[in-house]
């Protein structure tokens, strides 16, 4: 439909029908009978009776498209403008085909890689009628007690802008033609804007205080590249934001996200968040609610009864208002026109659900999210080398990963625990059972967790037998064996939305275990499935390796097989940092330097910035990942060690394998500004290259620095770079450096 028409079809609308396009419901609301509804969900949401569904704008996860193909037809049978429904819903990292969490995939540094998997996720959900997935979520977080990070990027913000693209262009296609998405893609929601990630110390849901220049120059550059890859919604987040909610932040939504964003199109609440504004205690009342969310720009109400009761008598007699109003209709119409529905109200669905086969699930699509799972698990320890293992050694698999399908992350909301690949599976399928022996050890959580799962209790796993009888089965397993492999974690349900922890380690029956088998002399590799950093700090000491497996989704089981036998060598370095302790956090790997820094040379001295009773570096930094093989960098040619600021510095590296294995190696390039007008980080990531070797293979790596590297927000929040000394470091972790080079920008009275 062209604009003019599409904007005939606005003006067309009455009030009520133009206000129901910013209701987002349910499905139950399409249920049954109108009293049925009237009297069920109608009337729990709080709707006023006269509250017309056949207005209603968009539909929350609904995912079964015979159904999606009812609840359309019925609605424009039943509705007098004709405006199909959009279906919505959170498929963040995969459909049926489950990827990794997002913070694995982050770790595999591996964007094509990434981009694939929201292509996949984005084809199955258009072969079941969904025509909008609320990812990605670029929240950048440092602070793993919040159960969010599982979904996370990272800490990092260059990895948040290159994980927000890659996504938002995998859902829905690059180059859009006039904004069309096309067929096989889907819209791309990014979320939650904004700085949802930086909850006073990681309790969800929680205040954001931010200086401006924390928000701008960390948190915002996620969002603006989704943005910038064609996004076609945001999504609000929860928090405050130096006091005023998102969802109600005129200045956030309107001046930054709008006008400096240049964002122009659908903003949707977060689940009730309109509503909760008389919560935080920023609305008096609904209508307070409905008015301030209208002015901060959002356009869909998710699932409150706010804008339906309210924005009538908010807009009456209010032409300004009403200009908001129509605005915001006109970009819900906007998506529907750029999804194709005015021409095809079911996205060629109705043809789909008749093919005899479908993409789902297919042999590429877990081929490739098998690939994503080898390349973001990440090998933190490898002493004695005990990894890769030999399919000869007696292998004792044990621990409550070892056969656990719940592997798949919170926010799988598709993915079917029988389509997973346990570990116990993926050893099985590589290894046969002739050397592998299998026992759970010990309960996943113990008896009287002291944690509240809320509706996930009764999915929690069931534990069968008593924990002594595990332990005692567990070390005979042990006895009979050369190695342990001990697969531990959290429960998927101490993670996700909701999922803050006071003190993120191993649950403490596993932690039992790990002790025991520890004093048996026996070599152990431990697995550890988590939806965050973890700290490890105690059980390190105690095992020979550790595989960081995440949440890996589908094909977790398969991929960690053929990385524990060496079949693949694994290359993912961590996107975030991994604490010694708990009262570290947050630590992170782009601090300031402070006046007084803990030199190392400076031993115990009491005034350093430096705690007393633990030291200020990390367990695991960040950008940190062990190989089977080694690498070897050798610093060439550095064009020039003075730049002006329309040039840029070219260096030039050899990246050699020096081991046995063929491997991947993730080189980066971080960069700091000596002096500024503001303090600047001790370094900062600002490029990556990832290369694949072949043993005593060697290639060239070239890096380009530019001026766009150096820029960073000044006092008054300019965005410049500033002329002076820089110093470049290049390594295999934000803490391995192992070429490094100083290079001056040239203040442009010197460009003759
Ligand atoms: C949830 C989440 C958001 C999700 C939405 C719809 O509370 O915060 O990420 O997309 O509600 O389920």
């Amino acid at each position: 439909m062209d604009n003019k028409t599409l904007l005939e079809k606005l003006n067309s609308l009455s009030i009520e029908e133009k206000i129901g396009q910013l209701i987002q419901l349910t499905g139950d609301f399409f249920e049954g009978d109108m009293d049925t509804v009237v009297t069920g969900p109608l009337k729990k949401l709080g709707l006023n009776t006269d509250y017309n569904i056949y207005n209603t704008g968009s539909i929350l996860n609904i995912t079964n498209p015979e159904k999606i193909i009812r609840l359309q037809t019925d609605y424009l049978e039943k509705s007098v403008h004709k405006i199909p429904l959009l279906f919505m819903a959170d498929i963040i990292y995969g459909y049926r085909t489950i990827f990794p969490i997002p913070i694995a995939q982050a770790c595999s540094w591996n964007y094509e890689g990434i981009e694939n998997a929201a292509s996949i996720a984005a084809q199955e959900c258009y072969e079941e009628g969904i025509h909008v997935t609320f990812s990605p979520m670029v929240d950048m977080v440092r602070d793993p007690r919040w159960g969010r990070v599982m979904e996370s990027p990272g800490e990092d913000t260059l990895l948040a802008q290159k994980y927000a693209q890659s996504v938002v262009l995998g859902i829905q296609g690059s180059n859009l033609e006039d904004g069309a998405v096309p067929a096989n893609k889907i819209a791309a929601c990014v979320k939650h804007f904004a700085a949802y990630g930086a909850p006073v110390a990681g309790r969800e849901y929680n205040a954001v205080d931010l200086s401006e220049h924390a928000l701008r120059e960390y948190y915002l550059p996620g969002y603006q590249a989704a943005i910038e890859a064609g996004a076609k919604l945001v999504m609000t987040a929860f928090n405050t934001l130096n006091g005023i909610p998102a969802t109600g932040n005129e200045w956030l939504n309107r001046d930054v996200l709008r006008q400096e964003m240049k964002f122009d199109g659908v903003l949707i609440s977060d689940y009730a968040a309109i509503e909760e504004l008389i919560m935080h205690g920023y609305a008096e009342d609904e209508t307070s609610a409905a008015r301030l969310a209208l002015l901060a720009g959002v356009d869909v109400d998710m699932k409150t009864a706010v804008y339906a009761n309210q924005l009538k008598n908010v807009i009456s007699g209010n032409d300004y208002m009403l200009e908001l109003l129509n605005e915001a209709v006109y970009r819900v119409l906007q998506l529907k026109n750029d999804l194709g529905l005015f021409e095809d109200p079911f996205r060629g669905l109705q043809e789909i659900v008749k093919r005899s086969t479908s993409s789902i699930l297919s042999d590429e699509h877990k081929q490739a999210a098998l690939s994503l799972v080898e390349e973001s698990v990440v090998l933190l320890k490898n002493e004695n080398n005990v990894l890769p293992l030999s399919k000869e050694t007696k292998v004792a698999l044990m621990g409550p990963y070892a056969e656990e399908n719940s592997t798949l992350g919170m926010w799988a909301i598709k993915g079917e625990q029988t389509d997973t690949i346990n570990l116990k599976t993926g050893l099985l399928q590589l290894v046969g059972s002739d050397n592998l022996s299998v026992c759970r050890g010990s309960y996943l959580l113990p008896p009287d967790a002291r944690e509240t799962f809320d509706k996930y209790a009764d999915k929690l796993a069931v534990e069968t037998g008593s924990e002594e009888v595990l332990l005692q089965e567990a070390i005979r397993h042990a006895n009979e064996a050369e190695v342990i492999v001990l697969a531990l974690g959290e429960s998927i349900y101490q993670s996700g939305e909701g999922g803050s922890r006071t003190n993120p380690t191993l649950p403490e029956p596993q932690l039992r275990l790990l002790h025991e088998l520890s004093l048996l002399g026996k070599r152990i590799v431990l697995i550890v499935y988590s939806g965050r950093p973890l700290i490890l700090t105690d059980v390190a000491g105690k095992v020979d390796a550790i595989v960081q497996a995440w949440y890996p989704g589908t094909m977790g089981g398969e991929a960690l097989a053929n990385i524990l036998y060496g079949e693949v060598n694994p290359s993912g370095k961590l996107a975030m940092t991994f604490p010694r302790s708990v009262g570290q956090i947050p630590v992170y790997y782009n601090e300031l330097n402070t006046g007084r820094p803990n030199l190392k040379e400076n031993g115990s001295y009491r005034f350093a910035s430096r705690y007393i009773d633990e030291v200020n570096e990390p367990l695991y930094p960040f950008g940190y990942g062990l190989s089977y093989t080694s690498f070897e960098y050798t610093l060439l040619t550095v064009s020039q060690k003075e730049m002006k600021t329309n040039e840029s510095v070219d260096i030039r590296i050899s990246v050699s394998n020096t081991g046995t294995y063929a491997g991947k190696e993730t080189i980066q390039l971080y960069i700091r500004d000596k002096f500024a007008s503001i303090a600047r980080p001790v370094k900062e990531l600002k490029d990556f290259k990832k290369v694949f070797l072949q043993s005593g293979e060697t290639t060239i790596v070239e890096f380009s620095v530019d001026e766009d590297m150096l820029k960073f927000y000044g006092r008054e929040m300019e965005y410049k770079s500033e002329p002076g000394e820089f110093e470049v470091y290049i390594g295999s972790s934000s803490q391995q450096i192992l070429l490094s080079f100083s290079f001056t920008l040239l203040p442009e009275d010197k460009h003759e």
